[in-house]
């Protein structure tokens, strides 16, 4: 069910060292791609990582940690603090990076143009998850934007970094982060 698989969905940041062969990941990419878009302009645009490029993004990731690291240290308790700083620095040895970008329609709000990458985010995570990989979004590239534009070689095009994905075999099996209650508001007359 729909719902069991939302449901069962973590963000994973420790993965087995075992690849991701590509026709797998081939395929969650085209499952991201039936997502719904603004004007069905499918802006989306993605950048896949594996071996020795993988490896070289982790120095940017180590750039990005030590501009987050103060907020964080005051933010979270010291064992998730440690936790997080482990992550950054190997990504959790997740062996594919998916780099999400988009192409903004100019004609098109930016946010939806930017709201339409996400949905095909969100089918890529739920995709990966039904195929037994794991992943996990992440927002902190757009720390160091314009070194990860340069990094994949699309400085210049237009194109807007929305976010980096890890992908791979999951090695933990994280609780469920809790949700918040009274996010709705039903109007009625
Ligand atoms: C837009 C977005 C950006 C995120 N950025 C990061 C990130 O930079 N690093 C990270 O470890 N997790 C990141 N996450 C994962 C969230 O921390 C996670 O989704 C949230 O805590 C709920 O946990 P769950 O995904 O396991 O349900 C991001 C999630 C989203 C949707």
């Amino acid at each position: 069910m729909i719902y069991d698989l939302i449901q069962a969905r973590r963000s994973i940041r420790v993965y087995k060292d075992k690849p991701v062969n590509r026709e797998l990941v081939e395929k969650v990419l085209a499952a991201a791609q039936w997502a719904p878009s603004g004007k069905n302009q499918q802006n989306w645009r993605f950048f896949v990582l594996t071996g020795t490029k993988r490896d070289a993004y982790l120095a940017l990731s180590q750039k990005a940690w030590l501009q987050m690291k103060d907020l964080l240290e005051k933010r979270l308790k010291p064992s998730l603090y440690e936790f997080t700083e482990r992550f950054f620095y190997t990504l959790g040895n997740a062996p594919v990076l998916i780099f999400a970008y988009c192409e903004p329609h100019p004609d098109e709000n930016r946010q939806t143009s930017l709201g339409s990458v996400y949905m095909a985010v969100q089918n890529l995570l739920l995709a990966a998850q039904s195929e037994g990989l794991g992943t996990c979004p992440m927002g902190s590239p757009l720390r160091i934007e314009s070194e990860v534009d340069a990094f994949l070689g699309v400085a210049g095009t237009g194109l807007k970094l929305v976010c980096g994905i890890t992908l791979g075999w999951p090695d933990h099996e994280p609780p469920a982060a809790t949700r918040q209650e009274n996010r709705v508001t039903w109007i009625k007359d």
